[in-house]
């Protein structure tokens, strides 16, 4: 049977999630806007593109919630993307109340679907959403670490100047300012990265990683990275539609593992038809582990101060 994945927010991550899935051709798909008209002609442009790519995914744009009854995926990419010079802190207040009317409407009508939290700040809003939902923790995830870690992958791969298919690599933690790339567990052809690249070398990459967001939204202008993000949902939604297992950084609620309780950081988990499966606890240095610490921190402060 197909799976049914509701999309909600048709911008640019939401509708570029939608090509994605419905070029992939196991589910058909609903996206959700609050602009009337704009889900509905971005959902028939794509079920016209069927035809020519020879997929025949149904896609309905909508702008209620009646449609998505009873999908087993829901996406959230509803939300103000962040301006040159802002922060995704700076996003809170706005998105955190589009979050909760979203939420409350996922939960009446797909009670038993998977959650992925795409809008910023993420943990954050993945936080809300948990709590709004009331799911059990499995089936509330935000994606982040696979677009922390494809542009951690992106920059090792341009220095070495080698296939980015041979690096293998993560990072950890809020996706934010306090994400944690691992260059000691990271690895180019199954050699460690730091036999292959100096200090310094790999001092920048992971500067530039954590500043990867902001460099995408420094050249747009006017909003953010939607192509790299909207293929980190599609690998997370591959993930659970075919219950792959697959081991992937995401952001995930942390009861104890890794030492901390009570909010939601990016980890690696295995991911299946059920949602997080298993959260995989790395051993961490001293370092790397006060570091994830102080991400858990600043996640709690900023999740504590909503008011809604
Ligand atoms: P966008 O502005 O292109 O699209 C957002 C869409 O949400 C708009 O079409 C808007 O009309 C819609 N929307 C607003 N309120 C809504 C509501 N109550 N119900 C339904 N739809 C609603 O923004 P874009 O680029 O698609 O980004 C969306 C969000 O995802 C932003 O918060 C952005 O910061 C975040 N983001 C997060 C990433 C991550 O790594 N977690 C990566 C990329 C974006
Ligand atoms: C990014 O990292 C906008 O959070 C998003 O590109």
């Amino acid at each position: 049977m197909r799976s049914k994945i509701t999309i909600i927010g048709a911008g640019n991550v939401g509708a570029t999630c939608a090509q994605r899935l419905a070029e992939r051709d196991y589910a058909d798909i609903i996206l959700i806007d609050i602009i009337e008209g704009m889900p509905q002609g971005k959902a028939l442009d794509l079920l016209e593109s069927g035809p020519i790519t020879s997929n025949s995914s149904l896609i309905t744009g909508s702008n209620s919630y009646e449609e998505s009854a009873n999908s087993d995926i829901v996406i959230i990419t509803s939300g103000v993307a962040r301006k040159p010079g802002m922060s995704r802190d700076d996003l809170i207040a706005t998105n955190s109340k589009i979050i909760k009317d979203v939420v409350e409407n996922v939960v009446k009508f797909s009670p038993d679907c998977v959650i992925i939290v795409v809008a910023n700040p993420l943990d954050i809003m993945a936080q809300l959403t948990l709590k709004i939902s009331n799911f059990p923790r499995s089936r509330v995830l935000g994606m982040s670490g696979i677009l922390d870690t494809g542009r951690f992958k992106t920059f090792i791969a341009q220095e070495l100047n080698v296939s980015v298919e041979d690096i293998s690599a993560f990072v950890l933690g809020g996706h934010g300012d306090a994400m944690i790339p691992l260059p000691r567990l990271a690895s180019v052809g199954g050699i460690p990265l730091t036999e292959m690249l100096p200090e310094e070398s790999i001092k920048n990459i992971v500067e530039r990683t954590v500043n990867g967001g902001a460099e995408i939204v420094s050249l747009l202008k006017t909003g953010s990275a939607f192509y790299a993000p909207s293929a980190a949902v599609a690998q997370m939604v591959d993930a659970v539609v075919l219950d792959k297992k697959k081991i992937l950084p995401c952001a995930a609620y942390l009861d104890g593992e890794y030492d901390i309780k009570g909010v939601f950081l990016g980890v690696p988990v295995k991911l299946g038809k059920d949602g997080i499966e298993q959260i995989i606890e790395v051993n961490l240095t001293t370092e790397e582990s006060a570091a994830l610490k102080q991400s858990a921190e600043a996640v709690r402060t900023l999740f504590n101060d909503i008011n809604l």
